[in-house]
């Protein structure tokens, strides 16, 4: 048996704020269980839902030293679908409406905190791992600790580490000397070639550069990522490591979104009958926001943190145009209030035809996937994405920009061939985004047998975890094979 660690600052079902709460909480389901034990830890986030915090069980606590202090190291514990997550409690770093509230150097101590107490607790919990996957820069550090406390013990000797980047522009940048004493790091690792970068302290820098493979979310990510238009000034680092880098595409959990089998979507469909009953979704979904209520008209789906890097200024860019057209609007959302004001504008200018729902909500996520024809995502990067693979599950068109996974998931249709599974284009431009959505009204309009067969396509393609999965079995044992 080999015993896998994931460690992450998320996961579905207990804390999520984007898409890598949906990876960590599916993919360890996907492993062969006669040949790995693969479990998970956590923050214990004081804003978790009571009846997850119910569920965890106390399994002990110890103190441990952090930015000059002792500090409480709870442990609590929980299966859920047959995976063993482990909690670390501490409620001075764990309290905050959000996972990541708070000032960056504060972020920067608690997640230091979190990566110290996720190795120190393996001896307390009797699980050692042969590997540590860790994700984003939240757990840059374990791979720098672990290098760090090799020196202190047989018990983390050989431990190898996977970083996996779901967002390079995330990166844990802290001035050096103040993050030198929350993790009582030797000055040896505060160097240009260990963890500093341009003079700051780089969390993430740290965990590239210490783990034995790096990976990222998608093929073209991987490539991306070594230009410096992609970078984020860590391109070189990216060039040095070419040769342990890989992009392994993200897969979706097919149990929880299966449009035949979803509790959260008025009427269940599946690629046989979606002609007449995914079209009931939209009818009930255009009364409940107040829409007008017509199923001959095309309404394209947005589900986003409302970023710059979800292309929202192309949105905002082309909007009236867009509304001149015979569309509706749906967009789902929370994020920065340039956008959020953005909707709710041309929700007032626009009444029946724009709907901004300004908030968070799984069910009406999923009942957006279902009901629109088009999703919209013309993202300025995107590491993999999962909306649009969600959207395809639910036979609604993502019409994506060319970039990262959005690219190497969703493939332009072609009328030639009679090809593809969504619509694209490949620059930055909002009048580039709106011809192709008018490209994808006139097949909506004009050639709905057409249309009809991309949906099709696209409510066939595989994009669970079966293949993905492999591909991490395959990075593990070229580690501890
Ligand atoms: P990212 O991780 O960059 O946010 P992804 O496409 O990988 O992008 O994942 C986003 C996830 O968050 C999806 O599961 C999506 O449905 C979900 N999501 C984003 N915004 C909301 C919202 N306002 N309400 C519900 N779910 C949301
Ligand atoms: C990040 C990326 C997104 C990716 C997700 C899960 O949040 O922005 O593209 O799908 O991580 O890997």
């Amino acid at each position: 048996m080999k015993n896998v660690l994931f460690v992450a600052s998320e996961s579905v079902p207990f804390i999520k704020t984007g898409g890598l709460a949906d990876v960590v909480g599916s993919l360890p389901k996907y492993f062969d269980k006669e040949e790995y034990d693969t479990r998970v830890i956590l923050p214990r986030y004081m804003c978790m839902k009571q009846e997850w915090k119910d569920r965890m069980e106390y399994v002990d606590n110890f103190y441990m030293e952090i930015a000059g202090q002792n500090q409480y190291v709870g442990i609590f514990q929980c299966v859920f679908d047959g995976v063993t997550f482990y909690f670390i409690d501490n409620e001075h770093y764990f309290a905050g409406f959000a996972p990541y509230d708070g000032t960056p150097d504060w972020n920067i101590e608690k997640f230091a905190f979190f990566s110290k107490a996720a190795l120190s607790i393996l001896p307390v919990v009797g699980f050692r791992p042969d590997l540590i996957h860790c994700h984003d820069w939240q757990t840059g550090l374990i791979p720098v600790y672990l290098d760090n406390f090799r020196y202190g013990g047989e018990y983390y000797r050989n431990i190898k580490t996977i970083m996996t980047i779901h967002n390079l522009k995330f990166q844990g940048v802290w001035d050096t000397k103040t993050v030198r004493a929350i993790t009582g790091l030797p000055e040896y690792y505060f160097v240009p070639d260990k963890m500093e970068a341009y003079k700051d302290a780089n969390l993430l820098k740290g965990g590239i550069v210490y783990a034995d493979k790096v990976t990222t979310v998608s093929n073209s990510y991987a490539e991306e990522i070594k230009t410096p238009f992609y970078g984020e000034t860590l391109e070189g680092l990216m060039w040095a490591r070419s040769n342990d880098l890989s992009g392994i595409v993200n897969g979706l959990d097919y149990e929880e979104y299966n449009p035949e089998k979803d509790p959260m979507i008025t009427y269940n469909f599946n690629v046989s009958n979606f002609r007449k009953e995914k079209i009931k979704n939209k009818l009930a979904l255009q009364e409940e926001l107040g829409l007008e209520v017509n199923k001959k008209i095309m309404t394209i789906g947005i589900v986003s943190r409302l970023t710059d890097q979800k292309g929202f200024d192309l949105i905002a860019y082309v909007m009236d145009e867009l509304c001149q057209d015979a569309i509706q609007i749906i967009a789902l959302g929370t994020g920065e209030e340039q956008y959020e004001n953005m909707f709710r504008h041309f929700a007032w200018k626009y009444p029946g035809k724009v709907s901004a729902n300004i908030y968070y909500s799984e069910p009406m996520s999923h009942k957006i996937y279902a009901s629109c024809d088009a999703f919209l995502m013309p993202s300025l990067f995107e590491p993999c994405g999962l909306s649009q693979l969600m959207s395809l599950r639910y036979g609604t068109l993502p019409i994506v920009r060319e970039t990262g996974g959005l690219k190497d998931t969703v493939e332009p249709y072609n009328e030639i061939e009679k090809t593809g599974t969504g619509f694209s284009f490949t620059n930055y431009n909002a009048h580039e985004m709106l011809n192709t959505v008018r490209y994808a009204e006139h097949i909506y309009y004009d050639k709905k047998r057409d249309w009809n067969k991309i949906v099709e396509r696209a409510m066939e393609l595989d994009y669970s975890w079966k293949t993905s999965a492999k591909h991490y079995e395959a990075l593990y044992n070229s580690l501890i094979g």
